[in-house]
């Protein structure tokens, strides 16, 4: 009691000094100073070629405003995290606390994520999430300093079921991995398939990230549906569309999928993905000048295709910069800075975007299907999708 006492009257009599101007000297000093900004992200493992596309993408929209921040410089500090959960409290905490990150940038998976929104909540730190969809996130744990530039997991899926229904094809399987995003991108497939007149008459997964998929191929065959849906991501994603055309599965049972499934492992997955169905909040082939001017770009920079990571690394850096600009590089604002983040809209090479209450984006979702080495888009599948926030109420 003393103490928080003690801290409360310290603090009183701080901000007296500061708007007497006597501690204004510290203050100037304190905003010429750099903006430190962590990414925390895979750059190891299945998920790695995620990491290095947000990263890419992230930079690019910096560099596009001469690499500042609200007119500060940035510093960057790195951490690989793996994708492995149990190592997410821990990399959050060396970010916050030994590098003293103004702003978290992580990460691609849901369960390391849960790691970094316990250290985010607990510290206050503001902290973009430029992939993971775990809904809690955005649902009954939101808060004010946390902001997804990606989805929730269920966006994509709760788009897939009627293009499935449409094209006669009514009775399905899932098949996923075994942990939050898979398990969430299920409940979108599930509200949306059978909301169509779909019937799901299989679920089959294996743990996260194995990629031994023989078995469970087999008992696909031995099943005959009419349809695959899945939820798989990065190299695992690539080896799943190899395994099921070598498997001779694609020749007759129509393969959907949450587009992460053919995003960034087309070149890998060659001819194997061709006909694929997915949705998802972004195509490759948007024929807008906004997403063919950042995909020269991309491309001319960084000697690689973009893919819906490079998008989602590329509006966390535009949501940032919205938010510096706003409060002219003063990050400690937070007030303000929030405010600004909240009620941006994204110009996006996925088409522009705004934030929900629960700082989670509302965006339109595509139905592509992968010719040529490219996710071509067939139309949009579902307008102006929102999480429904479920249990979020701001602090
Ligand atoms: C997730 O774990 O939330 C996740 C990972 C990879 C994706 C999408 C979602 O492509």
């Amino acid at each position: 009691m003393t103490t928080r006492r003690l801290v409360l009257t310290r603090s009183a009599a701080l901000v007296g000094a500061a708007s007497a101007g006597l501690l204004l000297p510290q203050i100037v000093r304190a905003q010429s100073n750099k903006v430190r900004v962590g990414f925390m992200l895979p750059y190891t493992g299945t998920f790695a070629q995620l990491g290095v596309a947000i990263e890419n993408g992230f930079r690019m929209a910096l560099d596009e405003q001469g690499g500042k921040l609200g007119g500060r410089e940035v510093e960057f500090f790195k951490v690989d995290d793996e994708s492995a959960p149990p190592k997410g409290i821990e990399n959050a905490t060396r970010l916050v606390e030994r590098d003293k990150v103004d702003v978290l940038v992580g990460t691609v998976h849901s369960g390391v994520q849960m790691g970094i929104h316990r250290v985010a909540r607990e510290s206050g730190v503001l902290n973009i999430i430029p992939n993971a969809g775990v809904h809690v996130a955005t649902r009954a744990q939101c808060a004010p300093n946390v902001f997804r530039a990606s989805f929730t997991n269920s966006q994509p899926t709760l788009a897939l079921g009627k293009p499935m229904v449409d094209r006669g094809h009514k009775k399905a399987v899932w098949i996923t991995w075994a942990y939050a995003a898979g398990d969430e991108a299920y409940e979108g497939f599930e509200k949306s398939y059978l909301e169509a007149g779909g019937q799901i008459i299989k679920k089959l997964s294996l743990p996260f990230p194995n990629v031994e998929f023989q078995a469970l191929l087999t008992e696909i065959a031995s099943l005959r549906p009419d349809a695959v849906a899945c939820f798989f991501a990065g190299g695992g994603a690539a080896k799943f569309l190899r395994d099921y055309a070598a498997a001779g599965l694609n020749k007759n049972i129509q393969l959907y999928g949450s587009g992460f499934l053919t995003e960034g492992v087309l070149d890998a997955a060659g001819d194997a993905a061709n006909g694929v169905l997915t949705t998802m909040h972004y195509s490759d082939s948007l024929d807008t000048p906004r997403n063919k001017q950042f995909r020269l770009e991309y491309a001319k920079t960084f000697k690689m295709q973009p893919d819906v990571y490079a998008v989602q690394g590329y509006d966390s850096g535009q949501l940032l910069i919205k938010g510096a600009n706003a409060v002219k590089g003063d990050l400690a604002n937070k007030q303000a800075l929030y405010a600004a983040m909240q009620g941006a809209t994204i110009d996006s090479p996925r088409g522009k975007w705004t934030m929900s209450k629960a700082n989670n984006p509302i965006q339109d979702m595509y139905l592509r299907e992968v010719a040529n080495r490219q996710n071509k888009v067939i139309g949009i599948a579902a307008k102006a999708v929102a999480d429904p926030a479920t249990g979020c109420r701001m602090a």
